[in-house]
């Protein structure tokens, strides 16, 4: 358990940091109790803390609607918010996987919103599939074949469901989802008021049924944390590598050192963000979420410290621990 200012235990799941001002914000998905908190009835949770351990309640970042005719209706799905600051326009944009309310899994749209401040109120922009009309660079003819995934979905924009994004050293920004039924991750960039994708994206790690993706970038190489597909169940973690986002992406297996259980079940989480920690020097965080479906609101929260072994990132259990493992 993991209790706030208030003595509450966090409720920002499946969650997605924001370092900004000397503030690290954590936003994430509120659960109410039971299987009824698997969809959304409250909206988007935010914390903030200076010290990672310390985390205060700022309320409800995005709230779900109340008019039946909106995308956000209270009883859709929102999972993953992550958020960006643009300092173009001043806005902080929220981004997030969303299913329609009543419709299972079958939407796999991505939700916008934006806020002149960190901590919201959000105003929800609006909600779609991706890139539609537009190719992937590095779809091939086959792909474009009727019958394809790619090419299904090439009208109505590609599916997104679980995603994260990343903002480069540059400003750029993109966003990553399991698209084409979870069979491939698509990684899009994005324009430069971080409102849209782009034009440019690309399909990876084709065929490998990818979810829970989380980025982060160390000595110009970029790292990929993912799972495997069995939905709140959990599975073996993965790692992969690429010296571009847009590029190829070579995978490095299983990046957890534990028991048979614990190799096999990524400690019982499933991963959800890496978070570089300020003003220390190569300290990265594995957040990772334990589900609990039968009860939503009681879900738990893994974070560990990524060790480098060949520079490869490792992840060990530790039942405790502070930030001067990173010292
Ligand atoms: C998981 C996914 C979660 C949620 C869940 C629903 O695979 O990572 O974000 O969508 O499935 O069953």
């Amino acid at each position: 358990m993991w209790p706030d200012n208030k003595g509450v235990h966090i409720n920002a799941h499946g969650g997605g940091m924001l370092s900004h001002g000397g503030v690290t914000y954590w936003f994430g998905e509120h659960k109410i109790a039971g299987e009824a908190g698997n969809v959304a009835h409250a909206g988007v949770h935010v914390y903030s803390s200076r010290n990672l351990y310390d985390w205060r309640d700022e309320g409800i970042a995005l709230s779900v609607s109340d008019d039946p005719v909106s995308d956000i209706v209270d009883g859709c799905v929102i999972e993953r918010p992550k958020v960006m600051y643009n300092a173009t326009t001043r806005l902080f944009v929220m981004w997030f996987h969303l299913e329609l309310a009543g419709k299972g899994y079958d939407a796999a749209r991505c939700g916008v919103a934006t806020s002149e401040s960190p901590t919201g109120p959000y105003q929800f922009i609006g909600s779609s599939r991706l890139c539609a009309g537009i190719w992937p660079r590095n779809a091939s003819d086959d792909d474009k074949l009727p019958g394809a995934k790619l090419a299904r979905d090439f009208e109505g924009g590609q599916m997104s469901r679980d995603m994260t994004l990343f903002v480069d050293d540059d400003g750029s920004a993109y966003q990553l989802s399991a698209s084409e039924d979870n069979q491939s991750l698509h990684i899009y960039r994005l324009s430069s008021d971080y409102l849209r994708p782009s034009d440019v994206y690309v399909r990876r790690l084709v065929g490998r049924y990818n979810e829970a993706p989380a980025v982060f970038k160390r000595e110009g190489r970029y790292f990929l944390f993912s799972s495997g597909c069995t939905g709140w169940r959990p599975n073996p973690a993965r790692i992969a590598v690429a010296d571009s986002l847009l590029g190829e992406w070579t995978e490095l297996g299983n990046p957890c050192i534990g028991t048979p259980e614990q190799v096999e079940t990524t400690f019982e989480s499933q991963s959800t963000y890496v978070l570089p920690v300020e003003r220390k020097r190569d300290a990265f965080i594995f957040m990772a979420d334990r589900w609990r479906p039968l009860d939503a609101i009681d879900g738990r929260y893994i974070w560990l410290p990524i060790r480098f072994v060949d520079g490869v990132p490792r992840i060990e259990w530790a039942g405790e621990w502070d930030l001067s493992v990173f010292s």
